[in-house]
């Protein structure tokens, strides 16, 4: 099907007819629906060839890095577009910390990933604190669409670490655009939907290395429901909420910083390595509920229990670590990654969807409230028990606030919802079955679900873990800024005049 050709030292897939660009769950998932050519340069200058080119002929062209994203929104639907793969071009340098300083920098390429870079930094006794998402993702792309981890206390959107973003613009030219909060090229910038250009080169913060100890809790779900949620997270460095709707339990996970004498363990997260057998027996049991809530509630069991003990195993050894809490470095311990010899949910087949839509944390109650009643109806109305089809339950995360045009956490925007305090995010995983019709357990509830809370709340819709139909359900109950996207439309007709960079998002949020 496809054939490699060599031009201008570009190493590309001409695609003979137009096929899917997949997501990093595979075939079947299309991250855009139709391209015509991959391409994977190797340096910089190479994605400017490349996008000059593309200029030139009006071609679409959209950038991308690990496909770390669940929809058909990367691109535009239009089967001309070629993808400019970032991977191979992803050099570290010009490392700067001097002793004692409270924080430095290092310039990134755009296709280093956080696993990468924290590598290297930690060999230089170096890290990115909070700002970090997932190990095999790039900088870049969770850059381009206001990615984050959990926090209310420290900056942990990716984009807050940010100091200096270069953009290859809709005419081929290198834009450096440093960190000004006057001025609307940087917050566009900041969260731009990858629709100014391709980022090619990040100065990005880092700080003096650190341990932290990871500690969880089990929660009653009045305790949360009920409860000071505010209080619960914002003490700590970072902090979220696992919920166990069937089980009605939390799981509250929380990390800080502590002094590098604290402890010799070197822990070691995991949050996704499965080996094949238990991955079959999982596929089997959530392939089981997919019409039946009785499997699910055993899955639910399983998983909450599986959960409860520390998933982290000792750096040094591999061996499974027991007790709470867990101690290591900054990153292995806030992230990790993959334990030798095994592999990712994805790799084996389990494959999930998802929906993540951000709430301001002053209403925090309410929300889990009307999620919780949504729940419940779905039994009194329906019959159906609602349950986490996923490892580790429904995720409840939290945001700082961070200003710039699109993000999620912004503030001061014309829903007249109080940000200030900062955002709780919900994010909604769940099983997607492989057999038979493969619809999720109850699927109409989930779009239900979406709608109800698009509706009732303020809110902002994470920019890759949801459909074009939520993006479109935001956009119609004007739940983003009118000026921010006007503002944000005007620094992108200046950096893309041509719309080269165009994708299904930008253009539901009419910025076309
Ligand atoms: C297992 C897993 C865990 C995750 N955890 C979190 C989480 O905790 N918090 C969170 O917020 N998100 C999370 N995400 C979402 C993820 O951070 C984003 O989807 C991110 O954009 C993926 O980056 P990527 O490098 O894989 O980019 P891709 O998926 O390849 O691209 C994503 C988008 O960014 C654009 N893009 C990519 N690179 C560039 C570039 N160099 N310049 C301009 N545009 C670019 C693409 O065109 C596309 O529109 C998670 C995703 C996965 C799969
Ligand atoms: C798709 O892109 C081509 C340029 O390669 C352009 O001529 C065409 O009009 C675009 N199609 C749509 C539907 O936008
Ligand atoms: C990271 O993603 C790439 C695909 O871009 C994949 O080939 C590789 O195996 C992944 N690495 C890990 C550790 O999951
Ligand atoms: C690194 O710093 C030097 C000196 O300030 C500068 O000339 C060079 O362009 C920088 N390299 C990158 C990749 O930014
Ligand atoms: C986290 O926040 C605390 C309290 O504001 C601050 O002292 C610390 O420097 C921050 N650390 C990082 C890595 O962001
Ligand atoms: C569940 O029902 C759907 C629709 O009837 C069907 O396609 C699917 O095969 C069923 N799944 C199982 C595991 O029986």
């Amino acid at each position: 099907m496809a054939r490699f050709l060599f031009a201008n030292l570009v190493t590309f897939f001409q695609l003979s007819s137009s096929v899917p660009f997949n997501t990093f769950d595979g075939p079947g998932h299309p991250a855009c629906n139709d391209v015509a050519a991959v391409h994977d340069p190797k340096s910089v200058d190479e994605i400017v060839t490349i996008v000059r080119d593309a200029a030139q002929k009006g071609t679409p062209v959209r950038a991308s890095g690990k496909g770390h994203m669940w929809y058909d929104t990367m691109c535009s639907d239009n089967s001309s577009t070629i993808i400019i793969r970032t991977e191979n071009v992803n050099a570290i340098s010009n490392l700067s910390l001097p002793t004692g300083a409270a924080d430095g920098s290092v310039m990134i390429e755009a296709g280093v990933t956080f696993l990468q870079l924290a590598e290297y930094l930690h060999d230089k006794g170096a890290s990115v604190g909070y700002t970090l998402v997932n190990w095999n993702i790039t900088l870049a792309g969770s850059i381009a669409m206001g990615a984050h981890r959990s926090s209310l206390r420290n900056d942990s959107m990716v984009a807050a670490g940010a100091l200096e973003l270069h953009i290859i613009d809709g005419n081929g030219n290198i834009k450096v655009v440093i960190r000004d909060d006057n001025n609307d090229d940087w917050l566009a910038a900041s969260t731009s939907l990858g629709l100014l250009g391709v980022i090619a080169r990040i100065k990005f913060k880092i700080y003096p290395d650190f341990k932290v100890y990871a500690q969880q809790k089990v929660l009653a779900e009045n305790e949360v429901l009920d409860g000071d949620i505010y209080g619960l997270i914002a003490p700590y460095g970072t902090a979220n909420f696992w919920w166990w709707p069937y089980l009605k339990q939390f799981h509250h996970r929380y990390y800080d910083q502590v002094p590098t004498s604290e402890s010799t363990q070197e822990g070691f997260q995991s949050t996704f390595s499965v080996t094949e057998t238990e991955a079959d027996i999982a596929k089997g049991l959530l392939n089981s509920g997919q019409n039946s809530s009785f499997f699910n509630q055993l899955a639910e069991t399983t998983f909450f229990n599986l959960w409860s003990p520390p998933n982290f195993h000792e750096k040094t050894t591999d061996l499974p670590i027991l007790t709470w809490p867990v101690y290591g470095w900054n990153y292995d311990v806030l992230i990790g990654g993959l334990y030798p010899g095994y592999g990712t949910e994805w790799d084996f087949g389990l494959r999930g969807l998802t929906l993540e839509l951000a709430f301001p944390v002053t209403q925090a109650n309410e929300v889990l409230k009307r999620v919780r009643k949504a729940f419940d109806d779905e039994f009194w109305e329906n019959g159906k028990v609602m349950t986490s089809t996923y490892r580790s339950g429904i995720n409840i995360k939290f945001g700082k606030p961070y200003f710039d045009l699109l993000g999620q956490v912004t503030t001061n925007t014309a829903d007249g919802a109080d940000w200030s305090k900062g955002a709780l995010m919900f994010d909604f995983p769940t099983f997607q079955p492989t057999e038979g019709n493969k619809e999720r357990y109850n699927e109409p509830f989930y779009a239900k679900l979406a709608t109800v809370l698009i509706n009732e709340f303020p809110c902002r819709p994470h920019w890759t873990k949801n459909t074009r139909d939520v993006f479109k359900q935001a956009v119609e109950a004007e739940k983003l800024d009118p000026d921010h996207l006007k503002r944000f439309k005007a620094v992108r007709q200046k950096f893309d005049p041509n719309g080269i960079f165009k994708s299904v998002v930008g253009e539901i949020l009419g910025l076309y």
